[in-house]
């Protein structure tokens, strides 16, 4: 099973250096390929993998071999495949690779077809293609379980369900406490900076920040806004998130009244027309609007469009400028759609670390229960979740303390205490 039809394979020397960086910076991970080393989780099994090649998940990878897994991956987005970093993992014993930059629909499903024809024991999906092919392509012969990555994965899991069609127990691993913190408040907080500063090239220390959404995402956001100096400003519906805002010092506003003060905007609410091309009228010369939501409908683009008496497109890379008829310009970021994946480079490696050690671990924990599950969409079980953060900690040099047998008594007693 080693090699892969497809890396070139001049590129592996340039894959490898870029997977050792990553793997240095991948502590939860290095932790569970030596656990996984001598405990062999996954001996004599294959795991299939529809995810992003990227030097992240060729860690994984490594992780899922040293537990005895033979591997086959696959692309999820062929915007996202690294050619040098295929090349690097097809050159593993034991490691398939079916993924090429850019590739065409048809081939990035073809790609899909060939992890799912290795004839995996176990599955790691990212948006719920590997997990639809296989029941489309092979009914015949399932899987034992699976990992979705993401929400969108997960909601296709749940269709599947609905209808009956699911025939493999799959755990959604897209929405876990330790994950969201990780992967949402901070990873994307301090992407989504990233692809501002970017796309925009400004000086944050000392400028207007509104944040539209203080939720999972929007309170990483605003902190990470806060750290580099800018005075924020929170815009809410919610008054519990709008109390936790104002009790952490920032200053919360209705959009309207915020319009006329902030010099940039960004929005994480995953609603539809929080910026409308009112609040564009209010706004200052020179204000840059940016979007950290999943869908391009939290900046009314068209609004501004409309507005605008001239529009000069790629002022900046992923920067559009646009004119109103009164001389004031304002400047569209990656014109309005995810501001951190399409101006940056997506999470650092240290988030990828937590999310699919949660993964690595979830796939060894189906390894030994699944035969226990039904075809059903299970939450990662609180222990795992509990173990990554601890691993997490372990790599930051911190340190927690443990309840005593008579802390436990005490809090699983309602009687007085004496
Ligand atoms: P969340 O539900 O935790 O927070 C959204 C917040 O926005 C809530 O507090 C809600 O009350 C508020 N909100 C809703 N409509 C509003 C409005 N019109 N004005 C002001 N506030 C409003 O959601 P989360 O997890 O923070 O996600 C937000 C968006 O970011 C979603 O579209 C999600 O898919 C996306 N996302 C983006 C990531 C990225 O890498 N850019 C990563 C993860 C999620």
């Amino acid at each position: 099973m080693a090699g892969s039809p497809l890396a070139d394979q001049a590129l592996a020397g340039e894959g490898l250096r870029k997977i050792h960086y990553s793997e240095r910076i991948m502590p939860t991970l290095s932790a569970l390929a030596s656990r996984f080393a001598s405990e062999k989780p996954f001996d004599g099994m294959t795991v299939a993998a529809c995810l992003h090649v990227t030097a992240e998940t060729a860690v994984l990878a490594r992780v899922l071999r040293a537990g005895g897994a033979r591997v086959a991956l696959a692309a999820s987005n062929p915007l996202s495949t690294q050619d040098d970093i295929a090349a690097a993992l097809s050159s593993c014993e034991g490691v398939q690779v079916f993924a090429e930059a850019g590739a065409d629909v048809g081939t990035y499903y073809s790609h899909i077809a060939r992890a799912a024809e290795a004839g995996p024991d176990l599955v790691i999906d990212d948006g719920g293609d590997l997990v639809s092919t296989l029941h489309e392509a092979s009914p015949d012969r399932m899987p034992i379980g699976g990992c979705e990555s993401t929400a969108t994965g997960v909601l296709r899991l749940r269709r599947m369900m609905a209808e009956g069609a699911l025939r493999f127990p799959v755990i959604a691993a897209s929405d876990t406490p330790a994950k969201r913190l990780v992967d949402d408040t901070h990873g994307t907080g301090q992407s989504v900076l990233d692809g501002l500063i970017r796309a925009s090239g400004i000086l944050l220390a000392g400028k207007t920040v509104v944040v539209a959404g203080f939720g999972t995402c929007g309170t990483g956001i605003a902190e990470c806004a806060r750290g580099l100096g800018a005075r924020v400003v929170v815009t809410e519906v919610d008054p519990v998130r709008a109390l936790d805002a104002a009790l952490r010092g920032f200053r919360v506003l209705p959009l309207a009244d915020a319009a006329p003060l902030g010099e940039v905007f960004i929005t994480a609410t995953g609603s539809a027309d929080v910026i409308t091309a009112e609040h564009m009228t209010l706004m200052r010369d020179g204000a840059i609007l940016a979007n950290a939501g999943h869908f391009d409908v939290e900046i009314d683009v068209r609004g501004l469009e409309d507005l605008a008496a001239v529009a000069e497109y790629h002022v900046r890379r992923h920067a559009d400028a646009y004119e109103l008829p009164d001389g004031r310009r304002l400047l569209l970021l990656a014109e309005g759609r995810v501001v951190n994946l399409v101006a940056a480079g997506g999470h650092p490696p240290e988030v990828m670390d937590l999310a699919f050690g949660i993964e690595a671990l979830s796939l060894a924990w189906l390894a030994r229960n699944a035969e226990k599950l039904l075809a059903d969409v299970y939450p990662v079980p609180p222990d795992i979740d509990a173990e990554a953060a601890r691993l997490m900690l372990t790599a930051l040099g911190a340190g927690i303390d443990t309840l005593t047998e008579a802390q436990r008594a005490y809090l699983a007693s309602w009687h007085t205490w004496r």
